[in-house]
């Protein structure tokens, strides 16, 4: 079944004064060529992103996250992966049927991606504010001159302080934090409509994770840019996402506004991953999710996250749950959705 992401939205706003979508994933579907056949790793994924809004991609290692941001621009490696299905709107161009030099136009324009990892972003012979400046002058044909000035504004923008003295330094010469703000400052350069940006804090410590967010967020709200951030930590989310999608297994399991999610999550798994990372406020202990996440290769029968679920019965070991509405704009892939909004779902001793 295909899920409809605009339903609750239509549900609040006449038609006309609904904000127009960014960006729109209707039933995306990704295989890869393994040595063990063909294997889906992203199955059947939808979701929305209005102008101007901040869209958080949860889950697990191995959950697909970064499969699918790679499929929505077009840079899954090839031959071995593919979209098998479903369509990637943006401002209404479905993207899976443009060819490859019109995709990287828009790539260097108007989309724009922010890798877990700034080392390997950044070419370490160059320096940082050449690094910045090069779209720049590719594209806009500035000067080499007028293109080290555009650096040194972008390097100001993401705050990194002594913007004229380090532009001309190498990354090596940069902190982690000040290596993940300049590959921003390559994103944004050449004011893009859409960011995605995945896990750009995970290789960073706890203090310069919530810097970078809040430099996130700022940014997208001054700049009007549309973000997807993908993480595996909500807590990392929390403060800079207004919608959440969460994915197990290559699907999406539940999804919605992000203060009803956060605090009445429909979906078993949600409710795991929020107790296994320290909470905003509160401290309530950690409790890891027993088990391992699936591998797509060998998903489990019925609802794949039913052999690590406390409440699985019967039927979720052999009916796959649709994802179906579970409130205003909200959704969920649980047989049991009303009861963990309801109830919550019991801790599971550990072992
Ligand atoms: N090039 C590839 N060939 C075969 N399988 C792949 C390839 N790239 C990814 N996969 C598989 O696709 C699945 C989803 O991977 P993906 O990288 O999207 O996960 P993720 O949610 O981003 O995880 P993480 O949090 O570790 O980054 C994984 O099982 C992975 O092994
Ligand atoms: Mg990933």
């Amino acid at each position: 079944m295909r899920s409809d992401p605009s339903t609750g939205a239509a549900a609040v706003l006449p038609h006309d004064e609904r904000p127009a979508h960014l960006l729109e994933v209707d039933g995306l579907s990704v295989e890869f060529q393994t040595r063990d056949g063909t294997v889906r790793v992203v199955d059947d994924v939808s979701f929305a992103l209005r102008e101007g809004e901040t869209l958080a991609v949860l889950g697990e290692s191995g959950s697909g996250k970064s499969v699918t941001s790679l499929a929505v621009l077009g840079l899954l490696p090839r031959p071995a992966g593919r979209i098998v299905s479903g369509s990637v709107r943006f401002r209404g161009t479905d993207l899976t049927a443009l060819d490859e030099r019109q995709l990287r136009e828009l790539r260097g324009e108007r989309l724009a991606m922010v890798f877990q990892d700034p080392q390997s972003a950044l070419n370490p012979v160059m320096t940082v504010g050449d690094q910045i400046g090069e779209a720049a002058r590719r594209r806009r044909r500035l000067s080499r001159r007028a293109a080290r000035a555009k650096a040194i504004d972008m390097m100001r923008l993401v705050r990194i302080p002594d913007a004229e003295r380090r532009v001309d330094d190498y990354p090596h010469q940069f902190s982690g934090g000040m290596r993940q703000r300049a590959v921003i400052a390559m994103a944004l350069a050449l004011d893009p409509d859409l960011v995605i940006a995945d896990e750009p804090t995970t290789a960073l410590d706890v203090t310069v994770q919530q810097q970078i967010m809040s430099l996130l967020r700022e940014l997208q709200q001054s700049r009007g840019v549309g973000l997807v951030l993908i993480s595996h930590d909500l807590g990392v989310v929390a403060g800079a996402a207004d919608r959440v999608v969460v994915m197990y297994g290559g699907r999406v399991i539940e999804s919605g506004p992000l203060r009803p999610v956060y605090d009445r999550p429909a979906h078993p798994y949600t409710v795991g991953l929020m107790r296994s990372v320290p909470e905003a406020e509160g401290d309530a202990p950690l409790v890891p999710i027993p088990g391992a996440p699936p591998s797509p290769a060998d998903l489990p029968t019925g609802c794949a996250f039913h052999p690590r679920c406390p409440l699985a019965a019967d039927r979720c070991r052999t009916e796959i749950p649709p994802l179906q509405p579970v409130g205003p704009d909200r959704l969920s892939a649980c047989h049991y959705a009303e009861e963990v909004q309801r109830d919550g779902v019991p801790v599971q001793p550990a072992g």
